[in-house]
């Protein structure tokens, strides 16, 4: 089998891995593994902005964007970390504009800014303008630019490779093994350094946003080499996803004056959060549209759901702010923005949790930071925690360019002390060949698209925005037959070429297996807060449920859940960052 060596390996092309592969360019041999071409990673999908106090529009403060993060998170977040991404943002805005990200611009000049949902000024008072975008293209430019910085500063891409295993010495990581997906021939990638930005794992539910690359097989990867993933039982809903078809619909809409309204017309976020009603946090606001529903208001004759209305906004600020949504609504649901309320559903948008990581980027295998020596992971596929249960809109872009910049420093000074690459094991690719040789070896077994839109069904019903202990505890039970069918399935394309049946077969096993560790942190945590809701448990219960979670994976398939503390330090010398009751 080929091996190549490059001082670093990042895998995933998206805004984290860029910016890491960035930061260490010139000064390392760095290559970067993707899937797909670089520009289509799932980055360029973020439409609404990046947030960050620069105070352009209106007085701001890194501390007041620290207070609603970490509200937003229902304190789950991990205060210092929170700190560290709100401080380091205006920087990290100015840095993307210098590289050469085309912002929108105020009259004045300035980098425009607009309200995003659960942004507040002074503490929590009324919306502030925090949220710097690009028109509704804002994660699009921010690829480009990276991209062409990257290429710029020769960084070395192999784009259509993708990544099967970890390579492990001991504990510690030096390398990993991948497909070519052009020949099917495995390549062991050794490194003195490995990085996964693999992103985010929106696939498994019916319902979403996600690109159909957004199948978290890093989380699966890592899970099945010992290394924990944390909070996996926190997902998104993005309360406006096209109507029937899950495309996001940016939280822009709302910042520039959009309003949700119910079947008989009425905004009824003004019910469920007085203070900032459309712009509350998008846990609240996807809550409140299932209620309206439930309670029988919803719009269109299947009373199934609500209206997105920016008919109040003019054509010209809709052409020149959300041109891309309109252009969606246009084009999907024949609506014209402009003239008539666009049909939404909330729809799955993004994971809190993931691979644990310390605030640069190493990560960790326990609840007391041990590091995994030689790896680290940034951007969805990570959780630092500055997201905790819930992640307000715009801070995703933020924690990507943050957070990588962060590794790829860290992964710098690593270089500076380590003294080569851990020698690679005999055997690097042996579980890769297995895996494959059993997959194309069967003749019988149902398809890939069966068992996965079973997956896809079962995660929607019953691990979804409202959940209980009995749809929960069958989840996990169903899970485990799932998983049993996901190696069992039939491959009957055997070309070696793009053989997309085989890899879709392989990422579905990863769909599985971090399913179950979503179910089960579920069914363990028996409170409500931020993104995971339990009817039976309706409160937050901080005594016995302010810590985050720990999933680890055994060999049967089931999943273990260990806790992990909460870092609560900006509460320590300061009262308004102690755990409240969230009120909008
Ligand atoms: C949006 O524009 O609403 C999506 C961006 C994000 O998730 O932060």
């Amino acid at each position: 089998m080929e091996i190549r060596y490059h001082d670093v390996v990042i895998v995933g092309a998206g805004l984290a891995g860029l910016r890491a592969a960035v930061e260490l360019a010139g000064k390392h041999d760095v290559a970067v593994l993707s899937k797909l071409h670089p520009l289509r990673s799932h980055s360029g999908a973020a439409q609404g902005g990046v947030s960050a106090a620069l105070g352009n529009a209106e007085e701001d403060s890194p501390l007041w964007h620290a207070y609603d993060t970490i509200k937003g998170s229902d304190y789950l977040a991990d205060q210092y970390a929170v700190e560290v991404m709100c401080n380091d943002a205006p920087r990290a805005i100015i840095e993307l504009e210098h590289l050469g990200v085309p912002f929108s611009r105020f009259d004045s000049g300035h980098i425009a800014q607009r309200p995003f949902g659960g942004h507040t000024r002074n503490f929590g008072e009324a919306p502030v303008r925090r949220t710097c975008y690009a028109a509704d293209r804002t994660g699009h430019v921010c690829l480009h630019t990276l991209y062409e910085q990257a290429l710029k500063q020769k960084v070395r891409f192999y784009d259509e490779f993708q990544v099967l295993d970890l390579c492990m010495s001991g504990d510690a990581v030096n390398g990993v093994v991948a497909v070519e997906l052009k020949s099917r021939a495995l390549v062991t990638f050794h490194a003195r350094a490995v990085m996964f930005a693999t992103g985010g794992y929106g696939k498994a539910w019916k319902t979403t946003s996600n690109a159909f690359a957004n199948t978290g097989d890093g989380l699966g990867i890592v899970m099945r080499n010992g290394i924990p993933l944390e909070d996996m039982e926190f997902v998104q809903f993005h309360p406006t996803g096209l109507y029937q078809l899950g495309i996001l619909i940016t939280e822009a809409a709302r910042g520039e004056g959009g309003i949700l309204r119910n079947g008989s017309g009425e905004r009824f976020m003004e019910r469920y959060a007085p203070t900032i009603k459309d712009l509350a946090p998008r846990d609240i606001v996807s809550r409140s549209i299932y209620r309206e529903l439930m309670e029988g208001r919803g719009a269109g004759p299947g009373k199934d759901h609500v209206l997105l209305d920016l008919t109040e906004l003019s054509h010209e600020k809709i052409a020149e702010k959300l041109p891309e949504i309109e252009s969606f609504a246009k084009i999907y649901l024949g609506v014209d923005p402009s003239e008539s309320p666009i049909p939404v559903l909330p729809t799955c948008h993004y994971a809190m949790g993931g691979i644990p990581t310390d605030v640069n980027g190493r990560v960790t295998r326990d609840a007391g930071g041990t590091e995994v020596q030689g790896f680290w992971a940034a951007g969805e596929v990570a959780c630092v925690s500055v997201h905790g249960a819930n992640r307000l809109g715009s801070n995703s872009l933020l924690d990507l360019i943050v957070f990588g910049r962060r590794a790829g420093k860290d992964i710098a000074g690593f270089l500076k002390k380590s003294q080569g690459p851990l020698p690679l094991e005999a055997d690097t690719s042996t579980r890769v060949r297995d895996l494959i040789d059993g997959l194309l070896g069967r003749n019988g077994g149902e398809t890939v698209a069966e068992v996965r839109t079973a997956l896809q069904r079962l995660m929607m019903d019953k691990v979804s925005v409202f959940r209980n202990e009995e749809g929960l505890a069958e989840a996990v039970r169903e899970l485990r037959e799932l998983r049993e069918r996901a190696r069992e399935v039939r491959v009957l394309d055997a070309t070696m070429s793009f053989n997309s049946e085989l890899l879709e077969a392989i990422e579905l096993q990863y769909m599985v297996d971090y399913s179950a560790t979503v179910a089960a942190a579920a069914l363990k945590r028996r409170e409500s807060r931020g993104a995971h809701s339990r009817d039976d448990y309706p409160r937050r219960d901080d005594e016995n449920h302010l810590e985050h979670s720990l999933c680890f994976l055994e060999e049967d398939g089931s999943v273990t859940v260990s806790e992990k503390a909460v870092d609560l330090s900006l509460a320590a010398s300061d009262p308004r960052f102690v755990p409240k009751e969230r009120k909008y």
